[in-house]
């Protein structure tokens, strides 16, 4: 027997915002961004259906790129302080993953954030409030996964924090807030939602559900991201991309992912690397390296009209070049002699990264830094290049 986890309830579709306007309850606090939500109005929308609802709102506003504990502690306290029945996360995944852990921490103000690193720790939550999660991007799925990635800046590691406590009781996918977003952003995150589809279908948990969700996912993604990135206000196109991150986060709530995230985790850390970027610059070479330990691939090459594993990955290779995305990790201005200064805390840190125990082949160490170097340079990894450690 296997447990499907899902979001409570999922609203999707142009327009979905509005279902703000059913929800029971007193009071919610918004969790958002920058002001990008505040700017397009998507804000003032979803504070204007609350209080068509009878909900009283405050906003907790201006939850940065890669949210920090630090903040997350900050928004617990005003949480506190107001005391909701509902906590909102609205924006992108930075803004959701936030929500979800100032969550844990209005639920249990003494819980230990170094402890909630390990799997499956974070406790019973729906004690105080219930979750609800816009995104406005279309990456990550976190509107219906149990992962929020928060970043521990001293130590320049992001640390997963995996619970299906953190799956969201209502989901709202709707693809005319995403309009708003800026090219770069759309690219990154639709290479980010190609790449779940790709490692939830390969990883080592066999799901049928999430295997389909995988294939329509894929297929979504090659027929309307690089639409998207260069029609912006194609609705529709928006909206089918939204529906591939949902099912994206859907497929790898319940099959997890591998070393391509992995791998990303550490550069996203350590030199900031947008998180989508680095995992298109990754998967076609990790497709690679798991080839001999699947059969998988041709199954998702034959989704986008190709045969091989090869294939597969030379067609990823093409649809980031053709939205204007980075082929190589030293485009992002890292200098050789950094690298290597820094290789062996990266490849030991995305050996143990949660991500790395459902890929499809066992990595070594020198197995990771053979990836990385060849990914650093953008060129084909070959197995020729592992040095024997
Ligand atoms: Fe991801």
């Amino acid at each position: 027997m296997s447990k499907l986890f899902i979001a409570g309830e999922v609203f999707h579709g142009a327009g979905s915002l509005d279902e703000l306007k059913n929800i029971k309850g007193k009071k919610a606090v918004i969790v958002t961004g920058g002001s990008s939500m505040r700017k397009s109005g998507t804000l003032d929308k979803a504070i204007a259906y609350l209080t068509e609802a009878g909900i009283e709102t405050q906003i907790f506003e201006g939850v940065e790129e890669d949210p920090s504990s630090a903040t997350c502690m900050k928004g617990a306290e005003m949480i506190q302080n107001f005391q909701p029945d509902w906590i909102i996360g609205l924006g992108g995944c930075s803004a959701i993953d936030a929500a979800k852990i100032m969550w844990v921490f209005y639920e249990y103000p003494d819980a230990d954030f170094e402890a909630m690193i390990k799997p499956f720790t974070v406790p019973v939550l729906r004690n105080k409030a219930k979750f609800i999660a816009i995104p406005s991007t279309s990456g990550t799925g976190t509107e219906t996964t149990g992962l929020a990635v928060i970043t521990d800046r001293e130590k320049g590691v992001k640390y997963p924090i995996v619970s299906y406590e953190l799956t969201p009781d209502i989901a709202i996918i709707d693809g005319e807030i995403c309009a708003s977003m800026p090219a770069h952003v759309t690219a990154n995150t639709g290479l980010d939602v190609l790449t779940h589809c790709v490692e939830a279908y390969v990883s080592n948990i066999e799901n049928n559900i999430a295997d389909a969700l995988s294939k329509g996912g894929l297929e979504l993604v090659f027929d309307n991201l690089k639409e998207v990135v260069e029609n912006p206000n194609n609705i529709q196109a928006r909206q089918n991309m939204h529906d591939a991150s949902f099912m994206g986060g859907l497929a790898f709530n319940n099959a997890w992912l591998g070393i391509v995230h992995s791998l990303s985790h550490q550069v996203g850390a350590l030199y900031g690397i947008p998180h989508g970027a680095s995992n298109a610059i990754f998967l076609p070479n990790v497709i690679r390296f798991n080839a001999q330990a699947t059969e998988r691939y041709p199954d998702l090459a034959k989704v986008i009209g190709k045969e091989t594993t090869e294939e597969l990955a030379q067609a990823i290779e093409t649809l980031r070049s053709e939205i204007n995305n980075q082929s190589a990790i030293k485009e992002f201005g890292i200098s050789r002699e950094d690298w290597d200064k820094n290789l062996d805390y990266i490849a030991n840190n995305a050996l143990v990264d949660p991500c790395t125990g459902f890929n499809p082949r066992v990595p070594s160490l020198e197995e990771l830094k053979a990836i990385y170097n060849a990914c650093y340079e953008g060129v084909v990894y070959a197995e020729e290049a592992v040095v024997a450690g």
